[in-house]
């Protein structure tokens, strides 16, 4: 009898994010293109007009809305949880998601939600790291992307990459820099989440030793 060897399950993704989705896009063509180790289960949001949405459906994605309702922050979060749950996910992918997590989210999936921010964090936490860095003078911005923890824009770094602010640079134009960086970045950390390829110890992420020092390390002789 010849034993066909079942190949691991792949990991179900929830998307998550409140407007345009150019990073659930990016991170939609890489699994197609076969580079992430998962498949998108369902893309889900708090802004049921996001144009996100009508991107995720356009190519066939599951979707759910669960409208933000100010006045019970918990049961909706309660909602979120249990609607993108039911579509058996282990991992959530926040890509433009502009709601803060409370623990009782996270507990569901421990060291399984990443967020891709676009600053170098720790600088310029919060819905503004754009603005901000220019605001800031800084030379140098860039992109994070981090496992998820009760702060805002904060927990285990998985990767990062630098962008240079130019002197003439308005929040549209340097943007435009940064999104390219994001949709590359997001996928290679998503992937590493779905081959459980990250370890936490002392509340850092370690990486395996080909890409523990992605993207390549330009100051290296
Ligand atoms: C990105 O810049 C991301 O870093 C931030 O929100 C933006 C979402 O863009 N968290 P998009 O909706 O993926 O185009």
């Amino acid at each position: 009898m010849v034993t066909v060897p079942t190949s691991p399950r792949r990991a179900r993704l929830a998307v998550l994010l409140s407007g345009t989705g150019s990073n659930m896009v990016a991170l939609a063509d890489a699994i197609d293109r076969g580079t992430v180790a998962a498949d998108v289960a369902v893309v889900a949001s708090d802004v049921p007009t996001a144009p996100g949405l009508a991107r995720a459906e356009a190519r066939g994605l599951e979707t759910v809305r669960v409208p933000f309702d100010r006045s019970d922050r918990s049961a909706w979060e309660d909602e979120l949880a249990r609607a993108i749950a039911a579509h058996g996910v282990d991992i959530v992918v926040l890509a433009g998601f502009m709601r803060i997590l409370s623990g009782a989210f996270l507990a569901h999936w421990p060291d399984r939600v990443v967020n891709v921010h676009p600053s170098l964090l720790p600088a310029f936490r919060g819905a503004d790291a754009v603005g901000d860095a220019l605001a800031a003078g800084v030379r140098v911005t860039g992109v994070t992307v981090h496992l998820v923890d009760e702060l805002v824009d904060h927990g285990p770094i998985l990767l990062q990459e630098a962008v240079a602010v130019h002197p003439t640079d308005t929040r549209e134009s340097l943007l435009e820099r940064l999104h390219p960086v994001e949709h590359r970045l997001l996928p290679v950390a998503v992937d590493l989440l779905a081959r459980d390829r990250v370890a936490i110890e002392d509340g850092r992420a370690i990486l395996p030793p080909d890409l523990a020092t992605f993207p390549a390390d330009r100051s290296a002789p």
